[in-house]
């Protein structure tokens, strides 16, 4: 068992999944990944869960950020739930889900955490930066379906702080203000900042989202 940490290289895998065969680092070329775990198959909150990221696939997109779910059963039964997926959400399920029979991933990125369950992957969430560092984890348990529009938020972050000497203030959502990174003194902020540096403290200076 790996343990994954922010900033470490996403191992590479390849598995069968419910498109074929799927080789991590082919599938995300070098673009931005989301890769999110399942603890089964045919389970409810799993289904809306899936359904609703199929929704959300052209804000991913947008993003060039590619999805990529995982869980613990085989390919034949994920299509077979992508059938009912479709039909009970409403939508069609248009991005792989891994098939980790063998718990081969979900041992690689740590996903099964036995003091919650012994053999089901817990709602693990991993975003992949285009240099394959790990951006983010998050972990739910089982019975919490994960909100997708804050995973979209999170992206956002990241991909505004990975380009612009900012970071984002609690609750903060593309178009607000953000907060000018500590270690640029303020002069110097007040000439890379455009719209203007708001100096609150010495240390709490804001900006308009330099992106908006
Ligand atoms: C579900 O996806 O609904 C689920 C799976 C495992 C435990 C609890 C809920």
């Amino acid at each position: 068992m790996a343990t994954i940490r922010l900033g470490d290289i996403a191992p590479n895998f390849t598995a069968d999944s419910s498109v074929g065969t799927l080789n991590l680092y082919e599938y995300l070329g070098d673009g931005w990944g989301i890769l999110f775990s399942h603890p089964a198959d045919f389970t409810p909150v799993c289904t809306t869960e899936l359904g609703t990221a199929s929704k959300f696939k052209e804000d991913f997109d947008k993003r060039n950020v590619k999805m990529l779910a995982l869980s613990v059963d085989g390919a034949a039964s994920h299509n077979e739930w992508i059938k009912d997926i479709n039909e009970t959400q409403n939508t069609l399920v248009n991005f792989p889900i891994i098939a980790d029979e063998d718990r081969k991933v979900s041992d690689l990125y740590d996903m099964i955490h036995p003091n919650a369950d012994s053999t089901l992957t817990v709602r693990s969430v991993f975003i992949i930066a285009p240099d394959r560092t790990v951006k983010l984890i998050i972990t739910y348990p089982a019975s919490t379906g994960r909100n997708f529009h804050e995973l979209l938020r999170v992206i956002d972050s990241l991909q505004l702080t990975a380009y612009h000497k900012v970071a984002t203030p609690a609750n903060w959502e593309h178009g607000q203000d953000v907060v000018v990174s500590p270690s640029i003194p303020t002069a110097e902020a007040k000439e890379i900042f455009e719209k203007g540096v708001e100096e609150i403290r010495p240390y709490l200076r804001m900006t308009p989202d330099p992106t908006a």
